[in-house]
């Protein structure tokens, strides 16, 4: 079995926030099956070095899936075709040979581009600067297990924990809207007895903020639940609008 491909990309250029953007197509030959499309744009990025041709700009950090600094559109789709996948965790073997693989930047006007496919996401950090931390006294360092929760809440906390803030689901959303993004911020502390008496005013701040940054609101179209590299439930966002 041949365990090598050759793929065709079409990638979003831009050399700045400022700058008019444009589409540039290259390709990558003998691309091996195993490597992650990162991998390969590191490939491919190698490649063009050598030609002194400006290399492609993308953000990572972890590639594993955890980090959240990955993420732009794989052929319109944010992060691309697999579902429950960041960019960095999705493999050559998912696509043909010869494909044409289009990479854009997250479009997102509260996300502008810094260059190529990497955007600023500093938007989300001033969500979670307007709510999403806990301040609440809890005195000095309890004894482990000395604040009874139940398996219950804190599996359904940590499902919500996992957010890793990567922005899909502004990304996916028509509305540009990060109503998911807020209501699992809110649910991971909310839900536990040291968040529960802050959750009504931290979503006010939080939702304050959300309009400040721009983004849209939520109209229950649940794509950024089915872009969410992590599956969270937009459950949270009604959970979140019973605060
Ligand atoms: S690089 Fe960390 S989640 Fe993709």
């Amino acid at each position: 079995m041949n365990n090598f491909i050759s793929l065709n990309f079409k990638v979003w250029r831009q050399i700045d926030s400022k700058s008019k953007g444009y589409f540039e197509y290259f390709t990558l030959e003998k691309v091996s099956l195993n490597i992650s499309l990162l991998e390969a744009l590191d490939q491919l990025n190698e490649n063009l070095i050598t030609k002194n041709i400006r290399p492609i700009t993308f953000d990572h950090d972890c590639r594993e899936g955890i980090c959240g600094s990955c993420g732009f559109l794989i052929n319109g789709q944010p992060h691309g075709p697999k579902k429950g996948t960041t960019s960095c965790q999705l493999y050559i073997r998912n696509f043909k040979d010869n494909a044409l693989i289009t990479l854009e930047p997250w479009r997102v006007k509260s996300f502008p581009v810094i260059q190529d496919l990497m955007v600023d996401r500093n938007s989300l950090d001033k969500l979670i600067i307007s709510g999403g931390y806990l301040n609440t006294g809890t005195g000095d360092s309890p004894d482990a297990n000395s604040i009874p929760i139940s398996p219950e809440k804190a599996f359904s906390s940590f499902e919500t924990a996992t957010c890793i803030g990567c922005g899909a689901c502004v990304a996916g959303c028509r509305n540009s809207s990060s109503s998911l993004f807020i209501a699992a911020k809110l649910a991971h502390l909310g839900q536990l007895p040291q968040g529960i008496s802050s959750k009504k005013e931290r979503s006010k701040r939080m939702r304050n903020q959300m309009a400040i940054e721009g983004f849209g609101q939520c109209s229950n179209n649940l794509e950024c639940e089915a872009v969410c590299p992590k599956e969270i439930s937009a459950d949270w966002i009604s959970w979140m609008n019973k605060i």
